[in-house]
């Protein structure tokens, strides 16, 4: 059985006092544990003060960072490392976002190279893929999918601490969802490839992201379908009480 994970994807949004403020009141809300994972993805300047929060009011709350750079340290102005997001609380890392590969041109070999640090470095992988709107258009949908996957995962021996997040580009920050249907046929390719890749166990085991405009009043028919596994949300998470009626579903 997989458990249910839905992730706050909280982007380049929130100072540190109102990302504590948002940590605190998911924090001091009912959540049921033992259905359902949770974690927060705050910008670089937040997670340590998120984490605090978290382990103050000692709630089983994950904390990752969006991203992560290849190098533990250097002279690399302007970016963050491993080492850095670990020590301030992160236990997992979001690689491969859309905004990463279509606003930084992030490639699958970067990408591949950030997966390898981080399952080094003992910590989890939320790994994104999905297609633009035009690749949906001419029917390239799960090529690019499986490209993104089978490369974002190249020589990754074991997916124990990897999670996918289907994130198809069209459907983020436009309210416009998949459907769960469609939505469902994708993650079925997904696991599909995974399977050829890792063998049935891997594949049964492993979680599967939807992630797109997901709202309190479509996550239901979404986690309703076979292979949507959590949801990884990004506007909805920036509201208490909208992440929280995510969360409970
Ligand atoms: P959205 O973002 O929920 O605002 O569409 C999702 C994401 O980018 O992770």
């Amino acid at each position: 059985m997989r458990k249910p994970l839905i992730a706050g994807n909280w982007k380049m949004f929130l100072t540190v006092e109102e990302a504590q403020a948002l940590a605190k009141s998911l924090c001091d809300s009912d959540i049921d544990y033992s259905k359902c994972d949770v974690l927060l993805a705050p910008s670089f300047t937040n997670i340590y003060a998120v984490h605090n929060v978290v382990k103050a009011a000692g709630k089983p709350i994950k904390v990752a960072a969006q991203n992560v750079y290849t190098e533990d340290s250097g002279a690399f102005t302007g970016e963050v490392s491993l080492p850095m997001v670990k020590s301030a609380g992160a236990d997992s890392v979001i690689l491969g976002h859309s905004e990463r590969r279509n606003v930084f041109g992030e490639t699958d070999e970067f990408i591949n190279a950030k997966v390898h640090k981080v399952l080094k470095a003992g910590m989890s992988v939320i790994l994104c893929v999905g297609e633009l709107l035009e690749e949906r258009e001419s029917g390239n949908a799960n090529s690019v999918v499986v490209s993104q996957l089978t490369k974002g995962l190249a020589n990754v021996a074991s997916l124990s601490d990897i999670v996918i997040a289907y994130e198809p580009v069209w459907a983020i920050g436009t309210g416009k969802t998949a459907s769960p249907a469609d939505a469902q046929a994708m993650h079925k390719v997904i696991r599909t490839s995974i399977e050829k890749l890792y063998g049935k166990a891997a594949a049964s085991e492993v979680r599967i992201l939807y992630g797109g405009s997901v709202k309190p009043d479509n996550v239901t028919s979404l986690m309703a379908e076979d292979d949507i596994d959590g949801a990884l949300v990004g506007g909805a998470s920036l509201k208490a009480v909208d992440f929280l009626k995510i969360i409970n579903y």
